[in-house]
């Protein structure tokens, strides 16, 4: 806890201002001695020299007194701000490791539905607004509470006229502070938000470079590029205008307070009632209050920011997983799988996807899942790891409920190579060691042998070093499919779930790698998802899918003599094979 950090951090605002505010006293002090001494000076008919060499040593005690003071000043507003920064950006370490945890924890349909823009902003940006209020904000709301009540206090002590002089002007500073600042916030966030459409726009001309080209629309990508620089420099023009003003004024209203200052004092002084040195005193007591009463209206207009931010950020938190861990069963899995009367609709759009599915694999089995695209097969294979819960009916591995394992045990057991395939910006030994325990060589090059891709991977300069992605070579779609077939076998799991894994390697690279497929997944229970049809792979049993329901299922002689969909997948594909072959 901060507690302690806080509590500490706030005593030291009180001593420093402490500190701060007896300087005046100390300068009044002077003035007064000064202008006595000179006075006695003046009337005095011999001794001059004696008196004035009195009154330098007086001067230099009372600089010394000054400068003492000062450091004191100095050391506990740097302690004051090295606690309180620090607490803040301690908090803010800690709310951004929550939101890190808590976004991990949560379900694929949250990820759908909120892009990543917005999740990166909340915890970048929301949580700095955050942090600014804790820091900079609380430290100087208490520094003004602080430095506020010990110079009004001594003013009034002094003159309690003269001080009213003083205070009146300070609301006006501090509305006018923070009218300004709400301005220049509401100006930078315009002009965030069109940076951050510019970064989009030049990010997608460098990422689509090759569609633009292709389609010669770079003149098009420039027009529309200069058009938004346009604004931006539009938009940056008008808030230097209005932070140009910004301390003209200040400095406007606080040369008005002293003039004020020096006229009233000065008429008070020559009624007697007070003295030189109180001018000077109230002069420095002025200077202190402008800026802890200006920072007033910037700490209200970042409170106001934070209050916003704290409130996005818990919106975020307060999302609860829909896929829960509640029995949490942690046995061994053997490898059944079973669709019981399966229902499913994505949340978010109201698509249909899967109706009244029901099948179950045996432990050890093979299957096949063929289907037109956008059947469902990709559905189907996200229900298996629990990435969604069933709308209705039950999904069953190893006979129990699918909601009463432990979902994190459970996919530990198993291997999903999913249809789109995403590799860090890792080297290929670290991808294909991902979610492994050990992370040698050795094992990558074994996983990688079974997945017909150590040939390609040797032919790097780097081998398994090679680092993979935006700062690394770029692989072939197929080259990035079979990492991620090897990644999946080096979990070595009870069952492997293939989504349309092969669809970017060409016939040749296929057969090999169902031969290398036959082999490493005997034994396994393994849901094989595809648009074409392996001829390589025996297959216990073929489900094929058609508009979210099982159409057709059996052998692949069982399937070709019932003469469906199947059937005419088979045969259309043994067309354009020969047809490829002859040409
Ligand atoms: N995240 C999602 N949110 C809403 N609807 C979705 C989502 N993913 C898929 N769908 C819809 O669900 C249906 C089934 O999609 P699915 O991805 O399971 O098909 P598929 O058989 O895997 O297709 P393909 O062979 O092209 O990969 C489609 O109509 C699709 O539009
Ligand atoms: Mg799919």
């Amino acid at each position: 806890m901060h507690r302690w950090r806080v509590l500490s951090g706030f005593l030291f605002i009180l001593l420093a201002n402490l500190f701060k505010t007896y300087n005046p006293t100390v300068v009044r002090n002077a003035v007064n001695n000064v202008s006595e001494s000179l006075c006695n000076v003046g009337s005095a008919v011999n001794g001059k020299d004696y008196l004035l060499g009195q009154l330098a040593i007086t001067l230099l005690i009372f600089l010394g007194t000054y400068i003492a003071v000062a450091l004191l000043e100095g050391l506990f507003t740097f302690l004051m701000r090295q606690t309180i920064i620090v607490v803040s950006r301690l908090m803010e370490y800690d709310i951004k490791n929550d939101m890190y945890n808590h976004y991990q924890q949560l379900d694929l349909a949250f990820y759908r539905k909120n892009n990543t823009g917005d999740l990166m902003n909340r915890i970048t940006e929301d949580v700095s607004r955050v942090r600014m209020f804790i820091g900079p904000s609380l430290m100087y709301s208490a520094n003004l509470v602080c430095m506020f009540v010990l110079c009004t206090a001594a003013m009034i002590h002094v003159n309690w006229k003269l001080a009213l002089f003083v205070l009146i002007p300070m609301p006006f500073l501090s509305l006018l502070i923070y009218m300004l600042n709400n301005r220049i916030n509401k100006g930078s966030e315009e002009l965030q938000a069109k940076l951050s459409d510019i970064t989009t726009n030049a990010q997608e001309s460098y990422s689509g470079i090759r569609v633009i080209q292709a389609y010669v629309q770079e003149k098009a990508m420039l027009g529309f590029f200069g058009k938004e620089s346009d604004e931006y420099k539009r938009l940056s023009m008008n808030l230097a205008k209005i932070e140009s003003v910004y301390f003209p004024l200040i400095t406007l209203l606080v040369g008005m307070s002293i003039s004020i200052i020096v006229y009233v004092g000065g008429i008070y002084v020559g009624d007697g009632k007070i003295t030189l040195g109180n001018i000077a005193e109230f002069i420095m007591y002025l200077n202190m209050l402008t800026f802890p009463v200006s920072a007033l209206g910037w700490a209200v207009s970042l409170t106001q920011r934070a209050a916003v931010s704290m409130e996005r950020i818990d919106h975020f938190m307060d999302v609860r997983p829909t896929v829960l861990n509640e029995q949490g069963i942690t046995q061994d899995l053997k490898g059944s799988i079973e669709f019981r009367n399966v229902d499913f609709i994505y949340p978010d759009t109201g698509i249909h996807a899967l109706k009244n599915v029901s099948f179950r694999i045996p432990q050890g089995q093979r299957w096949a899942i063929v289907g037109r695209t956008g059947s469902g097969k990709t559905t189907l294979a996200d229900l298996t790891v629990r990435m969604y819960d069933a709308t209705k009916g039950e999904v069953l591995i190893d006979g129990i409920n699918i909601r009463d394992w432990n979902t994190g045990h459970l996919r530990h057991q198993m291997g999903l190579v999913p249809q789109d395939v995403f590799l860090f910006s890792e080297t290929i030994k670290d991808n294909i060691n991902f979610g492994a325990v050990s992370s040698t060589l050795e094992r990558a090059v074994r996983y990688a042998e079974h997945a017909s891709i150590h040939e390609e991977i040797k032919q790097f300069p780097q081998g398994y070093d090679t680092v993979v992605g935006e700062r690394g070579v770029t692989l072939s779609g197929g080259q990035k499919q079979r990492i991620s077939i090897a990644r999946a076998l080096a979990k070595d799991p009870s069952i492997l779930i293939l989504d349309d894994c092969l669809s970017a390697v060409d016939a040749h690279t296929e057969r090999r790698i169902e031969g290398n497929l036959d082999k490493v997944l005997a034994g396994k229970t393994s849901m094989i998802i595809t648009h074409r049809i392996f001829s390589l792979m025996r297959f216990d049993r073929i489900l094929v899918i058609d508009q979210g329901a099982i159409a057709e299922s059996g052998t692949h002689d069982e399937l070709l003599a019932l003469r469906g969909i199947y059937a005419e997948l088979y045969e259309r594909q043994a067309a354009t094979e020969t047809a490829t072959e002859a040409s």
